[in-house]
């Protein structure tokens, strides 16, 4: 192998004889710098701007031996490749395994054959040359290799978020063919409703309290109309009105509208909202279906329990940019089985009147909010805790 350039070599001695006498043998095939001491010799192979393609080193020196130079040469991994051929007066056979076991390549003793100095440094060059070029070889094979890993990985992530929005439009499709069939069994019942609605309405003119019930009755049949239509749709793009919306009263709206079942069961409701929340874009009939979904689980939860203290909480919380909605009962909890699946569409544990659709339903709309729900037991084995994220972040 021809180098572009000629190599390098390094004569390190402290006799100006032997430093002459080797150069003459080099020169004009290499090219060739001496170091009249082991400092000397540390400092210009570390500083060497061309790197020295081989040493020729002495051993007996006064200052530092050759042998510690080796040593530091060796201990530095920008110079620990570089082939050291020893030269010295030193020749017993324990001498020379001291310089092989310091990583030399070559042990010559003094005084030296000119035809022996110039092959065995003519065959370790070569031997070097040999070494880095499979070195290049690894490290260009190693890039290949890790380029080729790094596509690899950015190809997984693909898949996987395929695979998701397969499992994801494929529960969807079921959702959607199922809610279909409910939303058209609702909807018979909720026209007869509208229809006895407005004489009702009526009826409670001028009675303040009455009023304000059906008021919540006419919201809340509102509400259910907007869901069965939803449901109508849920298999089809979504058209959904998103709008700026305060957390806090869509939160206090659901509560009022459940309150009169959490009385009948003797559950309290306790709101514990921070006021002044950033309004989020979102739909507003959508986020009120999420806490109704929410705030009935939890009080069949409670109603199941055994615990004395009957109680949902819900409270609203800044923490940094987001939005935190926690959900919390004093009801059954969720056991292990059930936690990693409550998500699912169709995961009930209810006997009777649950389709295991609410959770679901929440999480996609949630999702749509760009935000995130989790569920967890209390931490003192006291019910159950949704905790929903959502970002303040105006993205709109
Ligand atoms: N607050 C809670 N405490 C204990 N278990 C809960 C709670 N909320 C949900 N779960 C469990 O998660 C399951 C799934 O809830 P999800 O709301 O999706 O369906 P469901 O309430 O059973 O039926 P649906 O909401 O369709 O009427 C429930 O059956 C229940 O086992
Ligand atoms: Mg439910």
């Amino acid at each position: 192998m021809k180098p572009s350039k000629p190599y390098q070599i390094l004569i390190v001695d402290d006799s100006p004889h032997n430093i002459r006498a080797l150069g003459e043998i080099l020169e004009g095939n290499y090219d060739v710098r001496f170091a009249k001491s082991g400092p000397e010799a540390l400092e210009i192979t570390f500083s060497e701007e061309e790197a020295i393609d081989l040493i020729l080193l002495d051993v007996v020196m006064p200052e530092m031996d050759g042998y510690e130079v080796c040593r530091r040469l060796k201990e530095n991994p920008e110079t620990a490749d570089i082939p050291i051929i020893f030269i010295t007066i030193k020749s017993r056979p324990s001498d020379e395994a001291l310089g092989f076991s310091l990583g030399a390549v070559d042990y010559l003793n003094k005084p030296f054959s000119v035809e022996i100095v110039r092959a065995r440094i003519r065959t370790h060059l070569e031997l070097k040359a040999h070494r880095d070029q499979l070195q290049e070889m690894v490290q260009e094979r190693t890039l290949e290799l890790e380029e080729m890993n790094k596509r690899l990985q950015t190809e997984i992530i693909k898949v996987k978020a395929m695979q998701e929005d397969l499992i994801r439009s494929k529960t969807q499709a079921a959702t959607g063919r199922l809610a279909a069939t409910i939303a058209h069994e609702i909807n018979s019942p909720l026209q007869g409703i509208a229809a006895l609605l407005v004489p009702l309405m009526d009826g409670c003119e001028g009675q303040e309290d009455l009023l304000e019930i059906a008021n919540l009755i006419e919201e809340a049949f509102h509400r259910i109309r907007e869901t069965v239509q939803r449901l109508y749709h849920l298999n089809l793009p979504a058209s959904r009105q998103e709008e700026s919306v305060d957390v806090n009263s869509v939160i206090r709206k659901t509560a009022a509208l459940l309150n009169g079942m959490a009385r009948e069961r003797k559950v309290a409701v306790d709101l514990d909202l921070t006021p002044d929340l950033p309004r989020i874009w979102a739909s507003q009939g959508e986020l009120g279906q999420v806490f109704m979904n929410l705030i009935d689980n939890a009080l069949f939860a409670v109603e199941h329990g055994k615990g004395e203290d009957r109680k949902v909480s819900i409270r609203t919380r800044m923490a940094g940019e987001w939005i935190k909605v926690q959900v919390s009962d004093t009801g059954t909890g969720i056991s292990e089985e059930d936690l990693p699946h409550i998500f699912e569409p169709f995961y009930t544990r209810r006997k009777a009147g649950g389709l295991g659709v609410g959770l679901s339903v929440c999480r996609e709309i949630i999702r749509q909010c760009r935000g995130e729900i989790r569920a967890q037991n209390a931490p003192q084995g006291k019910g159950a805790v949704f905790t929903i994220t959502l970002s303040a972040a105006p993205d709109r």
